[in-house]
């Protein structure tokens, strides 16, 4: 089976912080998963390199586009790898691929006659001397009165043109933006309606869109969807290549989204492979991304397929809320964030996949605290996990010189782990991933149990045959715990997979016991709880 994973594509105008990493953490889990179970995987994203948020940095630092873009674009790489994440292609939207293969999409999209002209009103800063993106307009929301920018507003979700808002402000400059004429292209959005209302169905019925993409969609689709300018007078971006139309770009509405498309393209073309095999028609698609990205994927990007007559619709929407700070709203301007740079300096990349996802903002809002974090990581991912397998490897090295005994394994665990993997499997398919890790350590404080019961300290002189059963049977748990945890700690179950030697590696349950056990060595360390303390002071610190 194909199976399509994309990852939301992150601005490359600032560092990545937490908030990033637990929106897209669920594609690399799934991405290793179905890798893991033999199927053919196509993961992709990139940094967006394009629109106003990185000029306008650019221009604070009195460099060039191209400079914000490479330095952030190569910090995202790195940070990507050290987490972990297995992007078969982690590409940019400045590449020549890119722009070529969005230039044709919208001339495909005016060549089945999805695209008109129109002449319209839109902010533009005299002082700036530009005309001002969607989201570099703020004001207060017409719907709800809170505080919005014109894109959408964050507090009620509805989607705002900025002449909408009240109280208009440049967000650069904060001058009030005047209202100048030019003209643009429109999306038909609205003769897909019924389709979208179509597809829309078939997910719930299906049931594999989060449930927050869902009832945001079909709230989206019960206001009916309006056709939208899908280009705009921008400074850096893909130009509309259609002559008269000088300066003027394709929106990210169009153009971030077709970077799924383009950098499959792109992919297939370095590796030889057919694109077709990850774009037909009913292929597993996920999407995975924040909350605030949802009708980039569930309404703009679907409805440009179809009016591309791309049929390879999403199938899946993961789509987390948002991760708090602190019990405090991220806020990257005022520095309320942890920085994914700085965070690996200090800690470990599995123990902050393990606590995004065992607190993943899964339905509502999770919060990051420093104290969460590191009881996290000393009596869950050390406490529970790191411990059932050094106690049980030390002891066969100490009192077995190593060789794993060859015995029978506990019939009760041998089962709850071929269920574990079915069930796991399920959940980790519907993209309930927080569900599949709690199932998982659930077996693993039942190993732990089992150990205490057992007594192996004990038997290992009083009844030596026993002992050896126990000491199989968690060994048994632990090989299999090396490829169940695999998509979300995958640092350990490596250095796991080493020390038992352990060529297997599916979603498929190993039966078979490793002969020795080499150099066992401490999968975690203990974190310091006085880092709690010293992490706090760190981010009141540097609170602008
Ligand atoms: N860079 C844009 C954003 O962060 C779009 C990201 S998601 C995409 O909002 F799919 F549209 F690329
Ligand atoms: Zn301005």
């Amino acid at each position: 089976m194909s199976i399509f994973i994309g990852g939301a594509w992150p601005y490359a105008n600032g560092s990545l912080h937490l908030g990033h990493v637990a929106a897209l953490l669920p594609g690399d889990i799934l991405a290793r998963y179905y890798r893991l179970k033999g199927e053919d995987v196509l993961y992709v994203s990139g940094s967006d390199c394009n629109g106003t948020p990185i000029s306008i940095r650019a221009n604070q630092e009195g460099t060039t586009v191209k400079a914000i873009a490479n330095r952030y674009h190569e910090e995202f790489e790195a940070c990507f790898q050290e987490l972990g994440f297995t992007y078969d292609l982690y590409t940019r939207t400045d590449s020549e691929a890119h722009h070529q293969a969005v230039q044709d999409l919208f001339l495909t999209l005016q060549a089945n006659g999805y695209l008109y002209t129109k002449k319209i009103e839109q902010a533009y800063c005299p002082v700036d001397k530009q005309f001002l993106p969607d989201r570099f307009v703020e004001g207060i929301c017409p719907v709800c009165g809170a505080k919005a920018r014109g894109d959408q507003c964050d507090n009620c979700s509805t989607i705002l043109d900025p002449l909408e808002l009240l109280e208009k402000q440049c967000k650069i400059c904060g001058t009030a933006p005047e209202i100048r004429k030019t003209e643009h292209f429109y999306y038909q959005f609205s003769a897909f309606q019924k389709q979208l209302e179509h597809f829309v169905e078939q997910a719930e019925a299906a049931g594999t869109w989060r449930d927050n993409a869902l009832q945001l969609t079909k709230r989206y689709l019960q206001e009916g969807v309006p056709d939208r300018a899908v280009t705009r007078d921008l400074p850096n971006g893909i130009d509309v290549p259609i002559a008269g139309y000088d300066g003027k770009k394709i929106y990210v509405w169009i153009e971030a989204v077709a970077g799924y498309y383009t950098a499959s393209l792109v992919w297939a073309q370095q590796n030889g492979q057919a694109l077709e095999k990850w774009w037909p028609a009913r292929t597993r698609a996920y999407y995975v991304h924040g909350k605030d990205n949802i009708p980039f994927h569930t309404i703009i990007w679907p409805a440009i397929l179809m009016g591309a007559h791309n049929e390879a619709l999403p199938t899946h929407i993961v789509s987390n809320e948002y991760l708090t700070l602190e019990k405090r709203k991220l806020s990257t301007s005022q520095n309320w964030a942890v920085w994914v740079p700085n965070f690996l300096e200090r800690y470990d990349a599995d123990s902050l996949r393990y606590f995004l996802t065992i607190n993943a903002p899964e339905n509502r809002d999770a919060d990051f605290s420093w104290r969460e974090f590191i009881y996290s990581h000393n009596s869950e991912l050390l406490g529970a996990f790191a411990n059932f397998v050094n106690r049980n490897l030390k002891f066969i090295a100490k009192s077995f010189d190593g060789n794993v005994p060859q015995a029978p394994i506990d019939v009760a665990i041998y089962h709850r782990v071929a269920v574990l993997y079915e069930k796991a499997g399920q959940l980790i398919e519907n993209g309930h991933l927080k569900q599949a890790l709690e199932l998982i350590f659930e077996d693993i404080r039942a190993g732990n149990r089992y150990f205490d019961e057992a007594q192996p300290w004990r038997t290992l002189t009083e009844a030596p045959e026993q002992c050896a059963k126990t000491l199989a049977t968690c060994v048994f748990l632990i090989e299999n715990l090396a490829q169940l945890l695999q998509p979300f700690i995958p640092f350990a179950c490596e250095k796991l997979k080493r020390m038992l030697a352990i060529e297997a590696n599916g979603w498929q349950m190993i039966s078979t016991l490793p002969a020795v056990v080499q150099q066992v060595q401490p999968l975690y360390e203990r974190i310091d709880v006085a880092k709690i303390d010293e992490e706090l002071q760190r981010l009141q610190n540097n609170i602008k």
